[in-house]
């Protein structure tokens, strides 16, 4: 399985992780992205038919601010 976060630490708002892949990510108030299904906590598995999506998000994160694991985060 894969687990991700976003780095908010770097993530500079840009907003395309959420139009290319709106079923995992979402902004928060200041504009930053998060992981919806855990609050971007890292544990729980990103399903089978949402990799895809994942995956396109990665390419287009221009700061490489998408992080994915085989292993949860916690
Ligand atoms: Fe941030 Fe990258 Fe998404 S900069 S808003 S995590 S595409």
């Amino acid at each position: 399985p894969k687990y991700a976060i976003v780095n908010q630490d770097t993530c500079i708002a840009c907003g395309n992780c959420e139009d290319v892949a709106p079923t995992i990510f979402e902004l928060d108030e200041e504009g930053l992205a998060y992981v919806k299904v855990d609050q971007n906590e890292g544990v729980t598995p990103i399903t089978e038919e949402k990799l895809e999506q994942l995956e396109e998000a990665q390419e287009e994160c221009p700061t490489d601010s998408i992080i994915v694991a085989e292993q949860p985060f916690k």
